[in-house]
């Protein structure tokens, strides 16, 4: 999957939650699934010098990826880890994910762990999508492959479920007709060009979780920020 790609069709979804949250320099983040590492490079570029991002992945492959794609970047440090086996050196002011939770076996348990890595007061901050709600010619999409191909109709649901307070939920879809990155997008994800057929991709649901102060039970990190 051309990450750079994604990046390119979800990058308004990506750089609204980023810009709501006001995430900048000195800002703690972790990217979980963070794959080709561009979320991670994206959030490195936020955070300076004097932040830093970790790129969370369990495929040992990606964390090398990352690691290149974040080579400029000294603040990120690539680890391979399991969304549900989250621990971090360091409590973060961000925990974030996106096209993650539609392939983990329990979404929430993924989610929790998240929960568990930020500092009181910190953000858990989700993009996840509604395949079917996506359309090629008014005709709906469908992912086989994913084992929650609508996980982000379920999104806020979650967020509350884990004991984080939903501070706001949208979608976003990008769509387009004929050439462009859009039909790129479709033709990369499913292997048929759409040509002049109209394209909605799936709508990215966007969470903005936010951790009480009094924190919540089973902390995923393993030491208190200064
Ligand atoms: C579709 S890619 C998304 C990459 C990136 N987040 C993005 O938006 O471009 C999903 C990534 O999640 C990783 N992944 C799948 N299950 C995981 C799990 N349980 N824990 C951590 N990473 C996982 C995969 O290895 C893959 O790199």
């Amino acid at each position: 999957m051309p990450d750079a790609l994604r990046d390119d069709v979800y990058r308004r979804p990506l750089a609204t939650a980023l810009e709501r949250l006001g995430v900048g320099p000195g800002w703690r983040c972790v990217d979980v699934g963070a794959g080709g590492g561009d979320v991670s490079v994206s959030l490195a570029t936020m955070v300076g010098h004097s932040g830093r991002v970790y790129a969370v992945d369990s495929d040992p492959l990606a964390r090398d990826v990352a690691a290149a794609a974040a080579a400029e970047h000294s603040q990120v440090l690539a680890i391979t880890q399991a969304g549900e086996d989250l621990l971090l050196p360091e409590p973060v002011d961000l925990a974030f994910c996106r096209f993650l939770l539609l392939h983990v076996v329990d979404p929430a348990v993924v989610l929790a762990r998240m929960a568990g890595a930020v500092r009181p007061g910190g953000w858990v901050v989700a993009q996840e999508p509604v395949t079917s709600a996506g359309r090629v010619a008014g005709t709906a999409l469908s992912m086989p492959d994913a084992r929650h191909p609508d996980i982000g109709a379920w999104l806020p649901a979650l967020v509350r479920q884990v004991g984080l307070e939903l501070v706001d939920a949208w979608a976003e879809a990008p769509a387009g007709c004929g050439p462009g990155a859009v039909a790129e997008y479709l033709a990369s994800l499913t292997g048929v060009d759409p040509k002049d057929d109209p394209v909605v991709l799936p709508p990215l649901v966007t969470v903005l979780g936010r951790l009480p102060d009094q924190g919540v039970a089973g902390r995923s990190s393993v030491a208190a920020r200064d």
